[in-house]
């Protein structure tokens, strides 16, 4: 968690084509009108050494064994983190991130199968124990998901892995917002966009300092 008074971090979380980055553009315009310059930024990438990594990582060529599939997200996570995320944060700002650790839980963990524990210590070493101070989750089936990422071009390798690897990423979505459900906000992502643009904004709104509304 932030402290007090030391910015806002958001991150959107969800299976494949939940709407992710429609809302983080519709969130965005909303802060902008309320004054904010928020810092809008993505795992993985969001650094130089994020967007190479993000190119390996998604790319439909290769085949990466879970393990340093996680150690890539990590890697661009810690470099995020540390040259993006923290000193935003530092100076005020709300920063929206379109996915973090969470989602290497549910990925490389409910999804590939790797240990929890592994997964949250090394998430740890990554951030510097930095989790979001609000996790949107829009929850999605996978059939309609994956139809919806199709429309978009060919799949990367992490949309072309089979249905119930995206059927178990979902369900550990589910548990770990079940888990906090003070830190997640579920959405149901087949709402209309403004409907869920509405319910985002109310959450985030609530959570900037009265100073800053
Ligand atoms: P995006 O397409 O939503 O930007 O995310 C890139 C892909 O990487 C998506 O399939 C989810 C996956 N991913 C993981 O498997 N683990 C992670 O830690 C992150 C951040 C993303």
């Amino acid at each position: 968690m932030t402290q007090p008074g030391h910015g806002l971090f958001l991150s959107f979380e969800g299976p494949e084509g939940a709407g992710k980055s429609t809302q983080i553009a519709r969130l965005a315009w909303h802060l902008e009108a309320a004054g904010q310059a928020p810092t809008i930024t993505r795992e993985p990438g969001g650094t130089p050494l994020g967007t190479r990594v993000r190119d390996v990582l998604l790319d439909p060529e290769l085949t990466i064994d879970p393990l340093p599939e996680f150690l890539l997200y990590s890697a661009s996570r810690a470099q995020l983190v540390t040259n993006v995320i923290r000193p935003a944060l530092d100076r005020g700002k709300v920063v929206v991130c379109d996915r973090y650790a969470d989602s290497s839980l549910a990925y490389q963990g409910f999804g590939r199968g790797l240990d929890a524990a592994l997964l949250r210590g090394i998430t740890a070493a990554a951030t510097g124990g930095l989790w979001p101070d609000l996790t949107v989750l829009l929850d999605l089936d996978p059939v309609i998901g994956l139809q919806r990422a199709a429309r978009r071009g060919q799949p990367d390798r992490l949309e072309q892995a089979d249905l119930t690897f995206h059927q178990r990423l979902r369900q550990g979505f589910v548990q770990l917002a079940e888990a906090e459900p003070d830190r997640f906000l579920v959405l149901d992502a087949t709402l209309a966009e403004a409907e869920l643009e509405r319910m985002i904004w109310e959450a985030v709104h609530s959570r900037l300092p009265a100073s800053r509304r």
